[in-house]
């Protein structure tokens, strides 16, 4: 806990210098996807025996996640991109509301808790600056899987009333396509008794990344990726080793805007290319060219013109590049129109934006972006983990020098982007202001 607190102190001492107008040149690698590794950890408390866990990114979200899962009784080996995670005998106590309340996926360890011991109390994770976030589906289908669930003092208490404790195969139909409850209710449905069924479910790579690794554990999922996904339930799960986390596609998307925005060939790899077949159309339609070789993505940025996006659930435009494509819309020739759909509150960049002398006008959710020769640096903060990441590819392509605040986001969720984006050419130093 004490390496998380002061991580977070140290960020919010620190910026990052982005210094503007150099081109780049060479091959960004892509590190292991934080939204399948936080999600897979937490699959770990399904079984008594050892799960290993590999391609894992050096994040303060990671060490956050190892944290509350040691509250929780988990033994965590660490080893460089490798994770070890016993859970053969655990505690069931709450985790810390302040880890909890940091770090959203860590509340998705209700479903294995509840499916493992039957029983879980887990403090309702906090809204956040993008929107209130609410976890209404996850509960729905804990109940609907024969958990009783109460909320009292933002602790969310579950168990499984019988004698033997177990949650019985149900049909869950979300409301919406929620990708944490998904993957909260699929851990709570893999040692259910009976099949369970769940519609309208998310179908997030992250999602099928999850389940992959439970049928990997000895769990019967089929659909995931798709809109319904079947469980049959088993008694318990085995442990496995050398399960390799997905490529993190927001962060490929994010490296690929970086070419865009400065003009500038680059490679990026690996990537899986149908976990980015959206942002890759657009990439396309606003005047970049793209070749796919693999699992490494070769962009050429021609001229960059305006396109529209809406952000949807996968497979449409992912709400978590949102922000980076608007920066890369705001030196495109012409007006483009950026529609957020997924989140009430995720527009706070376009005021820092605005500093930097983009050309924006908000109307509710909208976002009409009309294109500017050049930005220019300024003092700027990242709001949330991708606004922070989406100043930091406007710094690569203003005017000057441009400081950007909010290292304790950016930390979260993009592995030693300095190192990389200095890789290939770019000036971004990180010192403490
Ligand atoms: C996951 O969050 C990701 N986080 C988010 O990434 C990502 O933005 C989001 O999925 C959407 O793709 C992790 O996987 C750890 P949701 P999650 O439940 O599961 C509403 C990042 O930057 N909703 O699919 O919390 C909710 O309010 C982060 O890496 C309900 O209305 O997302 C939101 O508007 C940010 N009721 C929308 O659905 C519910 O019960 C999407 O939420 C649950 C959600």
């Amino acid at each position: 806990m004490m390496v998380v607190a002061e991580a977070s102190q140290e960020s919010l001492k620190r910026r990052l210098n982005v210094s503007g107008g150099h081109g780049l040149n060479g091959t960004l690698r892509v590190s292991g996807a934080k939204n399948s590794a936080l999600v897979l950890m937490t699959a770990s408390l399904l079984s008594e025996e050892t799960i290993e866990l590999t391609n894992i990114p050096s994040l303060t979200d990671i060490d956050g996640m190892s944290a509350i899962l040691r509250s929780l009784g988990v033994r965590v080996d660490r080893r460089a991109d490798r994770i070890r995670l016993t859970a053969a005998e655990l505690s069931g106590s709450a985790p810390p509301y302040e880890l909890v309340n940091s770090l959203r996926a860590s509340f998705f360890s209700i479903g294995p808790l509840l499916g493992r011991m039957g029983h879980a109390r887990v403090p309702l994770p906090g809204g956040c600056r993008i929107g209130a976030r609410p976890v209404v589906e996850h509960i729905r289908g804990l109940k609907a899987l024969g958990a009783v669930v109460n909320v009292e003092h933002g602790i969310v208490t579950a168990s499984v009333p019988g004698v033997r404790k177990r949650l019985s195969g149900a049909q869950i139909v979300l409301d919406c396509p929620s990708v944490g409850a998904t993957e909260t209710i699929l851990m709570a449905a893999v040692l259910a008794d009976g099949v369970s069924r769940i519609e309208n479910a998310a179908q997030e790579p992250e999602v099928q990344d999850l389940a992959k690794l439970l049928n990997t554990m000895g769990a019967r999922v089929t659909g995931a990726g798709g809109p319904v996904i079947t469980v049959e339930g088993v008694e318990r799960l085995l442990g496995c080793s050398n399960y390799p986390v997905i490529p993190d596609r927001i962060e490929a998307g994010t490296f690929l805007m970086a070419a865009a925005i400065t003009r500038s060939p680059l490679l990026v790899e690996p990537v899986i290319p149908e976990h980015l077949s959206a942002v890759i159309q657009k990439l396309r339609d606003c005047g970049c060219n793209i070749d796919i070789m693999g699992r490494t993505v070769r962009i050429t940025p021609g001229e960059i013109t305006a396109v529209d996006i809406t952000t949807q659930p996968f497979p449409g435009f992912p709400t978590d590049l949102q922000a980076p494509f608007m920066a890369l819309m705001c030196t495109a020739k012409g007006t483009s129109v950026i529609s957020e759909k997924i989140y009430e509150n995720r527009l706070q960049h376009v005021a820092e934006l605005q500093r930097m002398g983009a050309s924006i006008r908000l109307e509710g959710s909208t976002a009409i972006v009309e294109g500017v020769a050049q930005l220019s640096a300024a003092p700027v903060t990242g709001s949330d983990l991708r606004a922070a990441a989406a100043m930091v590819l406007a710094g690569l392509s203003a005017r000057g020098i441009t400081e950007v605040a909010g290292l304790k986001h950016l930390d979260r969720g993009y592995d030693d982007l300095e190192a990389k984006l200095s890789g290939v050419g770019a000036e971004v130093k990180r010192n403490i202001c």
